[in-house]
């Protein structure tokens, strides 16, 4: 910053965007951007008016820390001041501490007091003879809020200590928190209400208690735990931190059961890890560890600097929430057509990883969100959470930002692009074609119950298409012997069998042939019916909604589904290569109800069949209207036992039923 202008205007721009985020933070409990971030804004301020103490004015958001009191409440005044804490964000900084305190007290090792930093507001309660008379918050340090009639509906909070030997007056110091279950079920009844949710448990607590009805505070899960004292008269007290804790248990007070006594900064630094380590587990948030010097007298000669002590510090996770901008929104296509769209972010270090990407999942979500590209987000990660993008920082839009909507082409194959009635999710409709869905797509048309082509499992199908030999089913039928045994670990009688079995597939049942098309919402049974309504493949892919509507068991999400597959111009294609590699099957016949001459007669098939695979067998006898189940029973009609059957031709004997062998089948079916 150059000239004394520039840094006057540049102070003023800060300090207004600090008091607004101040007003958001400590007025309505709803902060919009990231304490990182509010952070960094407070520092180039602090920054600018040292490089120029003459623009330094009293009423800077510099010359006051904490907030102001609501009006509503009294005011509280701290006796003893309500101190804040230096931050380490390093283990360097955690080292140079405990260094510092160690050359002031001429010592070689540091007994501290260490404790989880619990993420809440802090909270100063008075007892006098016993008895909770006062609770204020914390406000700048020395003057806060009273709230002590929200206090008292606080359960952990005893309203009388227990024992007899606490001083006559005793300030307990301490964090009022709301835990992750109690935060997030408040939040899902805001939802439900349609209220706005809490950002984080800390900005909820703290909602929570600000409230001027106790009544409402007393609804919600708050809880606290002691981690200090501030006014005490008449009364002895141990001269450690960690003794005057147990006796604040005595007392009848909550205390962390995660603190400990560790020798030493490298002993810090591991309790450090533990609670970095147990973080998520924890029912409640945290956002570090605090280690304070843990004998009294080794406290009062460290004293000291501005509003923190010397002879305690904070050392911080890293930051799970950070801001950054969305640079583009990018549309993904998966294995199953489902299109996602991904926010490419400028790269930021978060939760301890470097993130330039999250998932938006889908529209409902970019609506939810109303994220854009060019957007300040906020990005958040915990744990090994992948990143997501928690809210838009509406304030620093930018003009001219569009809304995002799903494309209506697929970004992969420019095939239509769907989002079909009670799904969440946008598919691409070029199933045959998209490049993006290759594989799947040539797994399930060469399955079993699909084309049934023997031999051509997952793992060929994965390396013809990394070999660029097949790019769509049809390209199948074009493979020859010497393309198939260059594959790997393919031998040559392999790749014979693999040719005769494709060969043997182009003989197939136009049911077969629907299912293996592999239409979003057409199974195997939805298939067999369309086949048997329409008779011919050119009927089905000219049938408009209408039409296929009127078939029963067909509603219009899959009617419209078949519409859209069909009118795919690669999609077409891809059906016209099939039929010029000769795949063909029989026509079938579409005779009335009553001419299905096995309409209501179950069957169940056990045991090997020669001629045909139990496959085409079950699919014959459906052609005649016969239902083909798996387990035999009482309503079982025949069962058809093939060689070496199982104990369904036992159990088929057990019961008396008609048995069929093959032969017979084979009457049967002609
Ligand atoms: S001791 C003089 N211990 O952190 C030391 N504070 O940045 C006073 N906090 O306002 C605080 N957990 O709200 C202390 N185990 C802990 C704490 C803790 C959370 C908060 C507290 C305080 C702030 C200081």
């Amino acid at each position: 910053m150059s000239s004394h202008k520039q840094a006057n205007d540049r102070i003023a721009q800060l300090r207004d965007e600090i008091n607004y985020h101040n007003y958001r933070y400590y007025i309505l409990d709803d902060p919009e951007i990231t304490d990182s971030e509010y952070d960094r804004l407070l520092r180039e301020l602090q920054d600018l008016e040292q490089q120029y103490p003459d623009l330094i004015s009293p009423d800077s958001p510099t010359q006051r820390v904490g907030a102001t009191p609501l009006e509503s409440f009294a005011e509280v005044k701290h006796r003893v001041p309500m101190l804040s804490l230096a931050n380490a964000f390093s283990e360097q900084e955690v080292l140079d501490f405990d260094r510092r305190a160690r050359e002031r007290l001429a010592v070689d090792e540091i007994e501290y007091a260490v404790e989880p930093k619990l993420d809440g507001l802090a909270i100063s309660l008075r007892y006098e003879d016993g008895v909770l008379i006062q609770a204020g918050t914390r406000g700048d340090g020395t003057t806060g809020e009273d709230v002590t009639l929200n206090v008292r509906t606080i359960d952990t909070i005893p309203l009388r200590l227990q024992g007899a030997d606490y001083p006559q007056v005793l300030e307990v110091r301490g964090e009022i928190i709301m835990d992750k279950a109690g935060f997030e079920k408040l939040n899902q009844a805001r939802r439900e209400q349609g209220e706005k949710e809490f950002v984080n448990p800390r900005n909820a607590a703290a909602g929570s208690l600000r409230q001027l009805d106790p009544r409402i505070t007393a609804s919600r899960p708050l809880s606290f735990f002691s981690y200090g004292i501030g006014e005490v008269v008449a009364g002895d007290l141990p001269d450690r931190h960690s003794a005057i804790i147990k006796k604040l248990q005595d007392w009848g007070l909550r205390i962390n059961p995660e603190s400990r006594v560790v020798s030493g900064a490298q002993a810090c630094l591991d309790y450090y890890r533990q609670i970095q380590a147990k973080r998520e587990a924890l029912s409640y948030a945290i956002d570090g560890v605090v280690y304070k010097v843990d004998r009294l007298v080794q406290q009062e000669k460290l004293g000291f600097v501005a509003r923190a002590p010397r002879w305690a510090i904070a050392h911080k996770f890293p930051a799970e929430e950070e801001m950054t901008e969305v640079e583009a929104i990018d549309v993904q296509v998966g294995r199953t057509g489902a299109l996602t769209p991904v926010a490419r972010l400028k790269p930021v270090f978060v939760g301890g990883v470097t993130v330039s990407n999250a998932t938006l999942h889908n529209q409902d979500e970019i609506n939810r969100l109303d994220v854009r590209v060019g957007d300040t987000v906020i990005v958040r990660r915990a744990g090994d959470v992948i990143p997501q993008i928690v809210r838009v920082v509406k304030s620093r839009r930018k003009d001219r930002t569009q809304k995002f909507k799903m494309p209506t082409q697929c970004p992969v194959c420019g095939s239509a692009s769907e989002r079909l009635e009670g799904d969440v999710k946008t598919f691409c409709t070029g199933g045959l074609f998209c490049e993006a869905q290759r594989k799947e797509m040539i797994k399930h048309f060469a399955s079993r119950r699909a084309m049934d082509i023997e031999g051509l499992g997952d793992k060929l199908v994965e390396q013809l298409v990394d070999s660029e030999l097949v790019h769509d089913p049809a390209d199948l039928y074009a493979l020859t012997e010497t393309q198939l045994s260059g594959l790997d670990r393919m031998a040559e009688k392999s790749a014979r069998n693999i040719l005769s079995a494709l060969d043997k597939s182009k003989n197939t049942s136009l049911a077969r042939f629907i299912y293996a098309l592999g239409i979003h919402n057409v199974g195997e049974t939805t298939a067999q019916t369309l086949a048997q309504h329409f008779g011919s493949l050119e009927c089905l892919m000219t049938a408009d909604e209408e039409s296929l509507q009127a078939i029963p068991d067909i509603g219009p999400v899959v009617a419209h589904s078949i519409v859209t597959f069909f009118s795919q111009p690669h999609n077409q294609e891809v059906i016209k290569k099939l039929l010029a590699a000769g795949l063909h099957w029989p026509d079938v016949e579409i005779r009335p109800e009553d001419a299905l001459p096995l309409k209501g007669k179950t069957f169940v098939l056990t045991g090997t069949l020669t001629s045909m695979s139990r496959n085409q067998a079950k699919t014959a006898l459906q052609a005649l209207g016969a239902k083909v189940s798996g387990s035999v029973s009482k309503k079982t009609d025949y069962v058809v036992v093939g060689e070496n059957p199982g104990s369904k031709a036992a159990k088929a004997k057990q019961l008396g039923l008609d048995i069929l062998t093959e032969d017979g089948l084979v009457q049967l079916l002609e």
